[in-house]
């Protein structure tokens, strides 16, 4: 949908929003798999792992969405990416974790808590993270070569909007919430 004047909410999305580092290391892994997969891969400066899915939610509303997440109390981690799938039913190429750290799925678990609370409403689906590489990609069952591993060492999550223009999609990261360091 075209962005218009008189939109009155916006496309958000909580995710770990990655630096430099960990973009640059999850990027690396798109030529190849290109090759293998075809496909159109993300953007570099797009690459990020969606924690909870909102959808639209009035501009009006978005100070309470950003005072809910402060409420959460998370922890950094570190998530180290190390296999390339792909998903048949939606044609994606995307990076997963081998483990998922206890403050990741707690920092999900808790900011879902705290959505809810303020009643904000969201995508309920439950949280496999997942990084999508390629999108339109073709594959068969086959898994995929092996990948080097790509950190992310994440000390805060992002609420993102995203915002279709006449050009595409882009996002906009609109506030950051600290992870304590333990
Ligand atoms: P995807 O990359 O696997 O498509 C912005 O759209 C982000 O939110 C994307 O990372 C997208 O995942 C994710 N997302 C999760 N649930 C969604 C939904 N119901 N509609 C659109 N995007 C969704």
């Amino acid at each position: 949908m075209i962005e218009t004047e008189s939109k009155k909410a916006a496309r958000v999305f909580f995710a770990l929003w990655p630096n430099d580092e960990g973009r640059a290391a999850m990027a690396s892994w798109q030529p190849p798999l290109q090759q293998l997969c075809g496909g159109r891969p993300t953007a570099a400066d797009k690459l990020h792992n969606t924690l909870v899915f909102l959808g639209e939610v009035e501009f009006g509303r978005l100070e309470a969405l950003q005072l809910a997440a402060q409420e959460v109390s998370g922890a950094a981690f570190q998530l180290n990416f190390d296999t390339a799938r792909y998903w048949g039913h939606n044609h994606i190429v995307y990076a997963a974790p081998g483990t998922l750290p206890k403050n990741l799925t707690q920092l999900v678990s808790d900011l879902e808590q705290k959505l809810r609370h303020h009643r904000f409403k969201f995508d309920q689906r439950s949280y496999k993270p997942h990084i999508t590489l390629l999108r339109h990609a073709q594959w068969s069952d086959k898994p995929l070569p092996a990948m080097p591993h790509a950190l992310w060492k994440m000390q805060d999550f992002a609420l993102v909007q995203s915002i279709s223009d006449g050009q595409g999609v882009r996002y906009e990261v609109l506030a950051r919430f600290v992870l304590k360091i333990t």
